[in-house]
């Protein structure tokens, strides 16, 4: 009957209204606004096919602003922040702006006082990208490190004594606390019975001679994994070691969980085995109720080719995929990953800056047709 069927969808629409988040955007620095631009585009075609909405708010955080006002970033910047669903960030790094001001006064900041304590690094490899590996295909390289992303090294414990003299002493202090290892090996344990792949999650660290803090992580996690997750099998490498597997034997890993800086190295030989920076996307995450996590391409803001049309948006469109899919929109999240892999495997002559065989905005349009 005619007048039901109009009663029922509004009475839909009224039991189910259209879900939507707020959304920050840093574009940042460099070619970190095109991309994120082309991340946007995909978006928009994801919420409107899988029906809900997004709206977005920009910030100007970066070096320009920094150079403009002498403001690296405001006060209240966190707490601002805090009130969206989630941030998508381009890229932080600046020519004209001394190596540690940006890193550290905006993204380190940012991860460490929005308390975005894991960090997540899919390695993945897409059909048709080239990997430096020989004879390894996607069939070898499909795995997920979990980089603690708030302590070590990175906490900024230390100084200088001397300076200027012949004297000079710098000490940097890598710190742990019990808890910060617990709840970042309770998200990767998770993260692995959610995988559910080879069920193995593998500690990486150096427990030979870094005795202290790698000696809490490794007894910290076969306690955890005795008690509650005998489903889950333990490894263990050490850093150095593990940089040689990831080349030998990358099928050998399912979940890494690492420290903050060996997580930091760790990624960047991920990027380069999985076809490089345009394609290599992360998430710093606070997966506490409430938290505000953070999406971002892990390359950097790459000046020289900034305004050009040329850099790979692809790592911020994958950005946006986790953002998605950690907000809950888990069908179109894999769509996105889906039209990435087609783009990849079909269309694409290379993932470098100005070699795909198609301009940084077409790229943005292929995926985003494909979602639609
Ligand atoms: C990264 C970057 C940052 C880090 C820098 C820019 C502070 O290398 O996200 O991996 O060291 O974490
Ligand atoms: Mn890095």
């Amino acid at each position: 009957m005619f007048w039901r069927g109009v009663f029922t969808k509004e009475l839909e629409e009224f039991m189910s209204p259209k879900k939507s988040y707020n959304i920050a955007v840093l574009g940042g620095d460099g070619t970190g606004p095109e991309v994120v631009r082309e991340g946007i585009k995909v978006l928009d075609a994801a919420a409107a096919k899988f029906d809900f909405k997004l709206n977005y708010q920009e910030f100007d955080f970066g070096g320009d602003r920094y150079l403009r006002t002498g403001e690296v970033l405001p006060n209240n910047a966190s707490d601002e922040l805090r009130k969206f669903d989630a941030i998508f960030l381009g890229a932080i790094g600046h020519p004209d702006v001394a190596p540690g001001i940006l890193e550290k006064g905006i993204l380190l900041r940012l991860r460490f006082e929005l308390d975005q304590y894991i960090n997540l690094r899919p390695v993945k490899l897409y059909p048709g990208v080239e990997t430096p590996i020989k004879d390894k295909g996607p069939e070898h390289i499909d795995f997920v490190v979990v980089r603690e992303n708030t302590q070590d090294l990175y906490a900024g414990m230390g100084g200088n004594v001397h300076i200027g003299t012949p004297n000079e002493v710098a000490t940097q202090t890598a710190v742990y606390s019990r808890f910060g290892v617990d709840r970042a090996l309770k998200y990767a344990f998770d993260l692995t019975r959610r995988r559910n792949k080879a069920k193995t999650l593998t500690l990486c660290g150096k427990t030979n001679v870094l005795t202290f803090i790698y000696g809490l992580w490794e007894r910290a996690f076969h306690e955890m994994g005795q008690k509650d997750y005998p489903d889950i099998k333990r490894d263990y490498a050490h850093v150095d070691a593990t940089t040689m597997w990831m080349v030998k034997n990358p099928e050998w890993f399912d979940v890494i969980v690492t420290g903050n800086l060996f997580g930091d190295i760790i990624t960047d030989l991920g990027a380069m085995i999985q076809g490089g920076m345009g394609i290599a996307a992360g998430g710093n995450i606070n997966p506490d109720p409430g938290g505000v996590s953070m999406f971002e391409p892990i390359g950097g803001s790459a000046p020289k080719y900034t305004g050009k049309n040329v850099i790979n948006p692809l790592a911020a469109i994958g950005a946006g995929q986790m953002m998605l899919d950690t907000l809950g929109e888990t069908e179109a999240a894999a769509r996105i990953e889906q039209a990435i892999m087609e783009v990849t495997g079909k269309k694409l002559k290379s993932l470098a800056a100005g070699k795909m065989g198609y301009s940084t905005t077409e790229v943005g349009d292929l995926v985003a047709n494909l979602v639609a």
